[in-house]
């Protein structure tokens, strides 16, 4: 018998067809632990690019082409959200043709944006286009409330009139010729998806906005590069105080994503965790340049096999203390799978979230799996241990599940983790890229 979240479930009877949730849900990942990795992995488009860029091309009443689009649940949900108000979408392999021309409407979908967090970057760009925006609260998840006041406050100070109805976030522009007006706004703290919204807002407002204290992740850089292209005048993008003159149209474009960095860093631990040498591209280095400092600092050699190639050699795992922080500090995107690799390291580390305030949920599945953490409020203490071993875990969010799918990799014996939906959403084909480097993994229908 099988415990999961405190419920008795028995594996072998499935639940009736009336409660079946969708497949992914259901679907788990066995992993035969132990198995050294080799060889070279491609790194797919980033998906915290493609989700605000998705969002990006409502400003534009014309047509953009994205390439490098990665197969993920969470863009295949902003496309259902976009569909809803109006943007035709054409798929061919990793190529994205959206035509924006003919908006239908300014209201977004509840039953999809309540699904995905991401959606409620519509909100920006369907203010500043149409003067009007209808999106529900995105409200909390697995790893915070997550609320989007800065968002709010920001288009306030640009001349929105928003309030909150019924859990809608009701948006207008008011006379000044129906357009948002420029404004220098600071941000209390560097939210990636405030300043990705405020950013596409201000690209057709009157005038110019200054937003301070910004986010500087490259994924915020990636979006001001997509609305240059389409030509807005933006600059300081990627530093923490970004300017935007606003211009009365944009124009289509091609465009093509940047690589996945927390991918990235979540494949060179594949290697560090196995003791395997395994390369990774394409790659922009100086992206993971806080996570290849922290897998230096435990032990492995990070060697740069061409301009955008990286080869991780394992060495003998020391401990380290990890605090994450907005970009350029340590990403919080990795920790979850930093802490599964510390598990395995000499001595004592500590491990400190201090952007989500209920991020370590993953730290009972690795104690299910033999690991010696404790948490003290922000702070995992982990007692570096001999061995891991292989155990049934239940993903709880993204990063976790990619935590517990690397520790079942080094870990003894079966691991079988559930709750893929968790991982679908920001791993484009995982178990495939993983197969490739020789691991021994299967994904499994109830
Ligand atoms: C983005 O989320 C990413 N998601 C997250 O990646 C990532 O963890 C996060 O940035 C930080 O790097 C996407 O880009 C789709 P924030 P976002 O606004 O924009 C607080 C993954 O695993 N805050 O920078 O939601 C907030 O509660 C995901 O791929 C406010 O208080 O992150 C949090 O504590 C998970 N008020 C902190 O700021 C606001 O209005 C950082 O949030 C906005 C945020």
């Amino acid at each position: 018998m099988l415990i999961v979240e405190n419920k008795a479930i028995n594996p072998l009877i499935s639940p009736k067809p009336s409660e079946a949730k969708p497949d992914t849900e259901l679907e788990s990942l066995r992993i035969w632990g132990k198995h050294p990795l080799s060889g070279h992995v491609h790194i797919s488009g980033a998906k915290n690019s493609v989700l605000a860029i998705m969002a990006g091309a409502l400003l534009c009443p014309q047509h953009c082409r994205l390439r490098n689009v990665p197969s993920l649940a969470d863009i295949a949900k902003m496309r259902q959200v976009l569909e809803a108000l109006g943007v035709k979408i054409e798929r061919h392999n990793d190529t994205l043709e959206l035509d924006t021309s003919h908006l239908s409407t300014s209201k977004a979908p509840y039953d999809l944006v309540s699904q995905l967090r991401a959606s409620f970057f519509v909100t920006g760009p369907l203010l500043t286009r149409l003067g009007t925006a209808r999106v529900p609260l995105p409200g909390g998840c697995a790893i915070g409330a997550r609320p989007v006041d800065l968002h709010v406050r920001g288009l306030q100070a640009m001349g929105a009139e928003v309030h909150i109805e019924h859990g809608i976030v009701h948006a207008d522009i008011r006379g000044s010729g129906g357009r948002l007006k420029g404004a220098k706004i600071y941000l209390d703290y560097p939210s990636v998806g405030a300043t990705e919204t405020l950013l596409m807002a201000a690209t057709l407002a009157d005038g110019e906005t200054i937003i301070e204290n910004a986010a500087q992740e490259p994924e915020v850089e990636d979006l001001a590069n997509f609305c240059r292209a389409m030509g807005a005048k933006i600059r300081g993008a990627g530093t923490n105080t970004i300017t935007i003159v606003g211009v009365p149209n944009l124009h289509s474009v091609d465009y093509g994503i940047i690589p996945d960095r927390i991918e990235a860093g979540t494949f060179l631990v594949a290697g560090a965790i196995t003791h395997s040498e395994i390369s990774i591209s394409p790659v922009i280095p100086e992206h993971l340049t806080p996570v290849i400092a922290k897998l230096k600092d435990i032990g492995s050699e990070i060697v740069l096999d061409g301009p955008n190639r990286l080869r991780i050699i394992p060495g003998e795992l020391r401990a380290t203390d990890i605090e994450t922080l907005p970009y350029p500090g340590f990403p919080t995107d990795m920790q979850a799978q930093l802490m599964a690799l510390l598990t395995l390291a000499e001595g004592n580390s500590v491990v400190t979230e201090t952007v989500f305030e209920n991020r370590m949920r993953h730290v009972a599945e690795l104690v299910r799996m033999g690991a010696d953490i404790r948490i003290k409020g922000q702070n995992a203490i982990i007692r570096g241990v001999s061995h891991l071993s292989g155990a049934p875990v239940l993903a709880t969010d993204l990063r976790a599940s990619a935590a517990l799918v690397l520790a079942g990799l080094a870990a003894e014996g079966e691991t079988l983790v559930q709750g893929l939906h968790h991982l679908d959403r920001g791993y484009d084909d995982l178990e495939t890229k993983l197969k490739g480097l020789g691991a021994k993994v299967q994904r499994v229908s109830p």
